[in-house]
C-alpha cells in the first residue's frame, strides 16, 4: 500500500553516528508533533566492550559498514519508500570525527540523490529536542543535559536559541560513571554498570571535601573520579575489595555524581524565573537521577520533562525532531550545504 501523506506533513530521514551508535529514524512531522515511524539503533558495544571504551577507528569502519542496512531498515520498518522522504537530517558535531563522517557523508549523499533538502543538526540540541517527542514541551526551559562527553545546565528561550548557563570545568558526567565502573572492573557502558552495582550498596562513603555550591551553575567530576580512584586502589591494595565494598563504592559514587549534577539546577530555573525542565542525554537513563529530579520538581512546583529511556542514549529519532524544529521556526534558512563538515567539538551555542 502506498504511503499516503496529509497536507503540511513532512517526512524526515535522520542518521546519528557520533559515538558508537549507528542510528536511522523516520519521523512523520506537522506543527508540535513529530512522530516516530521508525526508530533504529544499532549499538557497537561489543565491538568496544575488550577494550573498556570506545575505540574510534573501529567506531567508524563499524558505521560506514552498517549505516546502509540501518537506514534501509529504518525506512522498511517505517512503511515508507526513500520516494517519500521530504527532508534528510544527521548530525554533523559534536563527536567522534571519523564517526561523524561516515553518518553524514551517507546522509549528504542520500539527500543528493533523492533532490531533497538536508539539515546539520548539533547532537547536544538534539538530546534537548528527544523531550520534543509525544510531549507537549516548549520552550522556554532549562535543559540539563548529560551524557559521555556533555554536561552543561542550558538556557533554551525558543526552539533555536540555546544559552550555556553551566557546564563542566573538567570531565562530563558520563565519563566520570564509565572511569569509575573501568576501575572497579564492572566493564562497558560504565553509566548501566555503576547504576546496577549501586543498587546492592549503601550511599556510605563521602568522597567529597569541599562544599558543593561554590561552583555556582558549573560542575566539576575531575576530583571526584580521583578520589573515588584512589579509594578503590587502596582497598584493592589491602584486599579489602569485596563485592559488597564495591557495591558502596558504587552507591557513594552515585549519590556524590548526582549531588553534583543536581545541586544547583532548582536555584538556575528560579533565577530565570523558569518553571519548566527537560533532561537529556545518555545519563538521564539512570533511575536514580530520574527518581531525585522527580521528587525536586514536585517539591519546587517544577514541570519536568524526561525523555523515554529509548530516547535518551543516542538515536537518530532525537535528530529527526531537532532537524523539524529547526525548519519549522526557519524555513529554507534551517537547509545546510552539502558542503557542511563534520565538527567534532561543536559547541551547543553553535549551529549550521
Ligand atoms: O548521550 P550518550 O548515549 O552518548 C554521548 O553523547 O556521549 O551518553 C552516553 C553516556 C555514557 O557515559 C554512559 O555511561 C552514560 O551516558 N549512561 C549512564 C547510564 N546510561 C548511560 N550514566 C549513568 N547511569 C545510567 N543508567
Ligand atoms: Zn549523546
Amino acid at each position: 500500500m502506498p504511503f499516503i501523506k496529509q497536507q503540511d506533513e513532512k517526512i524526515i530521514f535522520a542518521v546519528e553516528s557520533s559515538c558508537d551508535e549507528t542510528a536511522a529514524a523516520v519521523l512523520r512531522c506537522r506543527g508540535d508533533n513529530a512522530e516516530i515511524l521508525s526508530d533504529i539503533v544499532f549499538s557497537q558495544i561489543d565491538i568496544h566492550k575488550k577494550f573498556g571504551g570506545v575505540v574510534p577507528e573501529l567506531a567508524s569502519r563499524s558505521h560506514t559498514e552498517v549505516i546502509d542496512k540501518v537506514a534501509d531498515e529504518a525506512v522498511g520498518r517505517a512503511g515508507i519508500t526513500f520516494r517519500d522522504i521530504d527532508i534528510v537530517a544527521a548530525t554533523y558535531g559534536a563527536g567522534l570525527n571519523g564517526a561523524l563522517l561516515a553518518g553524514l557523508s551517507y546522509a549528504k549523499g542520500l539527500a543528493f540523490s533523492l533532490s531533497v533538502p538536508f539539515i546539520g543538526v548539533n547532537h547536544i540540541r538534539g538530546h534537548i529536542a528527544a523531550n520534543y517527542i509525544g510531549a507537549a514541551l516548549k520552550p522556554p526551559f532549562l535543559a540539563l543535559a548529560a551524557s559521555g562527553g556533555h554536561s552543561s545546565v542550558i538556557l533554551v528561550s525558543g526552539y533555536n536559541d540555546f544559552t550555556v548557563i553551566g557546564s563542566t570545568l573538567d570531565d562530563a558526567a558520563g565519563e566520570a560513571f564509565d572511569k569509575v565502573a573501568r576501575v572497579l572492573g564492572l566493564g562497558y557502558p560504565g553509566g548501566p554498570a555503576i547504576e546496577k552495582t549501586a543498587a546492592d550498596g549503601n550511599e556510605n562513603i563521602n568522597f567529597y571535601k569541599h562544599p558543593l555550591k561554590s561552583l555556582g551553575y558549573d560542575f566539576s567530576y575531575s576530583g571526584l573520579k580521583t578520589a573515588v580512584i584512589n579509594y578503590i586502589n587502596s582497598a584493592r591494595q589491602k584486599g579489602e575489595l569485596t563485592a559488597a565494598q564495591t557495591a558502596d563504592i558504587a552507591a557513594s559514587f552515585q549519590k556524590a555524581a548526582l549531588d553534583m549534577l543536581t545541586g544547583s539546577i532548582m536555584d538556575a530555573l528560579k533565577a530565570h524565573n523558569l518553571d519548566t525542565l527537560a533532561l537529556a542525554g545518555g545519563v538521564a537513563a539512570n533511575s536514580a537521577l530520574r527518581e531525585r529530579l522527580k521528587k525536586l520538581s514536585a517539591e519546587n512546583n517544577i514541570k519536568l520533562y524526561i525523555p523515554p529511556l529509548s530516547l535518551c542514549g543516542d538515536n537518530a529519532a532525537m535528530i529527526g525532531a531537532a532537524a523539524w524544529f529547526k525548519f519549522r521556526e526557519k524555513g529554507a534558512a534551517a537547509f545546510s550545504p552539502l558542503s557542511l563538515n563534520s565538527n567534532p567539538s561543536l559547541k551547543i551555542s553553535e549551529d549550521a
